[in-house]
């Protein structure tokens, strides 16, 4: 199978990283970044590509584009790993709809194109007879679309609840742990390279409520966006706050919860028994399901990291090499 890889930062190098060193029967034709790309139908040296990526800041060569690669490469699967933009999902949502439209597979880790068109991409896929798979974009490494579209398949899933965050779950934990300010754990955050420069997205809440409507999209085949999500992000919690929610066995923990019974989506800081499953220090992440025949089911992993985030990718690639390429 051929995938050509766009976007080559922190995920785009763990996925080509991984693919170079496992057997899995995939060869990467194509890969772009924001100022080059490469092209080799025939197969891309990864090792030479990564380390021209780390010593040139480029990937390929300047007179090839992204949209050359999206266009004219010799790919079965388009992996998307471009930046988010939440408001207009671009350029992704260009790469992908461009390649589903060419009867492309498409495999994305980014949450802007899937939260902002999930219908329209599912039809055009649809249409096309191809398939689209975005697990990286929910909670990183921990395999929830698969584990509720495979492994429960049948059961109806009556609730979705969890931690969706990381960096606020990691500001929330120092805060608890050692009474530090909402700016001091912020800071901390950003120094060990959790937070972004400008963490605005993430401890809004504005991250989790993403996730909330991709899965809600999903999972129940509704059509919700951001705008439908209740958002209270951790940026007003005071450590006193946390402090009194420990005195008394509890904890605050930034929750995201989906009642598809009442068509509710909603993020905010909860007050939960510090032994609830959902309590997980520093940046993991966690989810609790509930289904009608499998009853509750807790998951808790990584929702970031280069290769973290490539262990989903390489499974949304594997299942479509199994269930199309291969067959075809
Ligand atoms: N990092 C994680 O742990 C993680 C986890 C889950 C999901 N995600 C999502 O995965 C995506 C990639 O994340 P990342 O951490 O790998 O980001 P990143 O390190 O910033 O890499 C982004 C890559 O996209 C390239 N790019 C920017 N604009 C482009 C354009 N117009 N056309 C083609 N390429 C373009 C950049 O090029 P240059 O190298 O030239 O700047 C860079 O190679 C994001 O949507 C993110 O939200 C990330």
């Amino acid at each position: 199978m051929k995938v050509a890889i766009i976007g080559f930062g922190s995920v785009g190098q763990g996925v080509a990283e991984s693919i170079q060193n496992k057997d899995l029967g995939i060869m990467i034709t194509g890969i772009a970044d924001s100022k080059s790309g490469v092209i080799a139908g025939s197969g891309i040296p990864v090792g030479e590509v990564l380390a021209k990526k780390q010593s040139q800041g480029v990937c390929g060569d300047t007179d090839v584009s992204a949209w050359d690669v999206v266009k004219s490469a010799d790919y079965d699967v388009l992996v998307e790993c471009t930046p988010t933009d939440i408001t207009t999902g671009k350029p992704a949502l260009e790469y992908i709809r461009y390649a589903i439209n060419r009867g492309r597979h498409v495999v994305t880790s980014n949450k802007g194109p899937v939260a902002l068109a999930y219908k329209t991409l599912i039809t055009e896929a649809g249409e096309q007879g191809v398939c689209l798979r975005y697990e990286a974009t929910v909670c990183g490494a921990i395999p929830i679309i698969h584990t509720i579209q495979e492994g429960l398949a049948g059961n109806d899933i009556l609730k979705i609840y969890g931690i969706f965050n990381g960096t606020c779950n990691y500001i929330l934990t120092r805060m608890a742990e050692d009474g530090l300010t909402y700016e001091q754990a912020l800071l901390e955050a950003r120094e060990l390279g959790y937070a972004e420069a400008d963490p605005t997205y993430d401890v809004k809440g504005i991250d989790a409520a993403i996730k909330l409507v991709i899965l809600a999209n999903t999972v129940w085949g509704l059509d919700k966006s951001i705008d439908d999500v209740e958002i209270t992000g951790i940026d007003n919690l005071t450590p006193e706050a946390l402090q009194l929610a420990e005195k008394h066995g509890r904890t605050i923990r930034l929750i995201g919860e989906i009642d598809p019974a009442k068509g509710t989506l909603r993020v905010s800081p909860r007050i939960i028994p510090q032994e609830h499953p959902l309590v997980v220090d520093g940046t993991l992440n966690a989810v609790l399901l509930e289904a009608d025949m499998a009853d509750g089911i807790t998951m808790i992993g990584r929702g970031a990291g280069s290769i973290e985030t490539a262990s989903a990718i390489i499974g949304d690639l594997i299942f479509i090499r199994d269930r199309y390429v291969k067959a075809a």
